[in-house]
């Protein structure tokens, strides 16, 4: 029987089946909403707007893509991304509800495969009382003095011995360097393990688990979704093996890392799953998020000599304070790192234009009314804050790097929210602040810049160089930039 019949007859069908499928959502949702749907366009079947948002996140502008919508429908949006119809918001008050709601209105939502790759109990994707319950233990010891004098001893030693590395005409990757650094104090505060084989190991697999976080959901041998699997089951074996080894040993009454920390925690409901799924997660601002922000603020330095100068020269903050330091004989302390108010401008200015987290993803589990927008059941919704804070509105010159616009200006407004709100506010900003105040103070200390003029980026590799003394910032900084967070 000729069946080529069959192969016009099944994509007619098919079409008429998801047009039909579109127009009685959005019948149903306009009959039931009447006005209230943000404006926007769901884009096309299935893909949704997705293909343009993903290759705008690929440019030099990621916020194009809310740009050229906010133009025409306004600051909340509605779209369709990653196989949901979702709200975008680049409202700073609208945010602020979203961030500040309860898992009784949103919860986590993200691609499939991040979801996969993070696992069910991953902090970022629970609710609820469990959620508050790891967050909060966390939280403390992150904050606790004890550890951030351990954080400034080991991110110290490895700076020193990174900057000692640095030879003279080679090319300096600073993200390569600040992610090992970053990687090796942070494995240390979760699980106590020092740079060594395990330590290597440890590293390979996580590499492999990360490279997946952004890929299709198809969880199949060969494919990126399934080797990232793979390669987080190797890393639970290693974590499991030192919190069974804990257990054996009973409770520490001083926590020394976060696996103690959880260990100790009396609800029950801590298994040792669980455990290892987040300390695994924890380690993604380790490889991730942290050395974007000194990556970006080198970058942002070497662009701007005022900033620099003002870091740097005689009588300034990092050169005084090292002055002072040696001459007493003492170590800095990381409260030291912290009261240097020009470099922890310079830290707050490089998270509002790095925008290292773009923004976070929730999804509405009732109707839900902002500031007269309806976020619809169901519905994702994407707080966006890289929009926010590159508003003109709330920011003079928004593309300028200008630390000094943070001399008067509150922090703790939704115009500024890069580590997020609410009761998921990243527990992580002490630490973050503090790896990336040690790692300028050590740059600023020991390098100079000599060259105003950045290197191209197709001659970079090549004439990127740096002599101890007299080295040139800006050709250090000026590599793989266009690296962004995962999570
Ligand atoms: C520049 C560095 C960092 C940035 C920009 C950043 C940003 C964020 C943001 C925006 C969130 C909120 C996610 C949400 O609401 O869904 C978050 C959550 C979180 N961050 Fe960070 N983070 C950074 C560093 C760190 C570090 C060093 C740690 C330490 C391990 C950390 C641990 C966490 C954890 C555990 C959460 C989940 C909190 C929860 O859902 O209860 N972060 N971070």
């Amino acid at each position: 029987m000729d069946t080529t019949w069959i192969l016009f007859v099944t994509p007619i069908l098919l079409c008429t089946l998801i047009f039909y499928c579109r127009n009685k959502l959005s019948l149903k949702l306009k009959s039931k909403h009447r006005n209230q749907l943000p404006l926007g366009t769901l884009g096309l079947p299935f893909i949704g707007e997705t293909i343009e948002f993903v290759s705008c996140a690929y440019t030099d502008r990621p916020e194009s893509f809310m740009n050229k919508r906010r133009a025409m429908y306004g600051k909340v949006f509605k779209s369709h991304i990653f196989g949901s119809p979702t709200i975008v918001s680049t409202d700073a008050d609208v945010n602020k509800f979203i961030l500040q709601s309860d898992a009784k209105l949103f919860v986590p939502s993200y691609p499939k495969s991040l979801m996969k790759l993070m696992g069910e109990s991953s902090i970022l994707l629970i609710n609820g009382t469990l959620q508050r319950r790891i967050h909060g233990l966390i939280g403390a010891f992150f904050k606790s003095q004890q550890l951030k004098i351990q954080i400034t001893t080991d991110m110290e030693k490895y700076v020193q011995e990174s900057m000692a590395n640095w030879k003279e005409d080679q090319p300096i990757y600073i993200q390569d360097e600040t992610k090992k650094i970053a990687f090796y104090v942070l494995v240390k505060a979760l699980i106590s393990l020092d740079p060594g084989e395990e330590m290597e190991l440890l590293k390979k697999h996580f590499q492999e688990f990360i490279s997946g976080l952004m890929s299709l959901p198809i969880n199949l041998p060969g494919t990126k979704l399934y080797q990232s699997l793979q390669a987080k089951r190797k890393m639970a074996k290693l974590v499991r093996k030192t919190i069974e080894a804990r257990r054996n040993k009973g409770i520490t009454e001083v926590p020394k890392d976060v696996v103690d920390v959880l260990l100790n925690d009396t609800s029950e409901r801590l298994t040792d799953d669980l455990i290892a799924d987040n300390i695994i997660d924890m380690m993604i601002p380790g490889e991730d998020s942290v050395p974007v922000l000194m990556t970006l603020a080198t970058k942002y330095l070497s662009e701007c000599p005022a900033a620099l100068q003002q870091l740097t020269v005689r009588h300034e903050e990092n050169i005084q304070l090292k002055k002072l330091k040696d001459q007493l004989e003492e170590p800095l302390c990381w409260s030291d790192y912290l009261s240097l108010p020009f470099t922890q401008r310079v830290i707050t200015e490089t998270l509002r234009m790095g925008n290292i987290i773009n923004g976070v993803m929730r999804k509405a589990l009732k109707d839900v009314e902002i500031k007269g927008y309806l976020i619809p059941q169901g519905w994702c919704v994407f707080a966006n804050f890289r929009s926010v804070h590159l508003d003109e509105k709330n920011y003079d010159c928004p593309y300028q790097f200008n630390p000094w616009r943070w001399q008067n200006k509150e922090m703790n407004s939704y115009n500024f929210s890069p580590f997020g709100g609410g009761q998921r506010l990243c527990p992580g900003i002490d630490l973050a602040r503090l790896e990336a105040s040690i790692f300028l103070h050590h740059l600023v200390t020991q390098f100079r810049r000599y060259n105003s003029e950045l290197p191209n980026s197709k001659n970079e590799k090549k004439d990127a160089h740096r002599s101890k003394k007299s080295g040139n910032l800006s050709c250090l900084s000026s590599q793989k930039f266009e690296a962004t967070s995962t999570y």
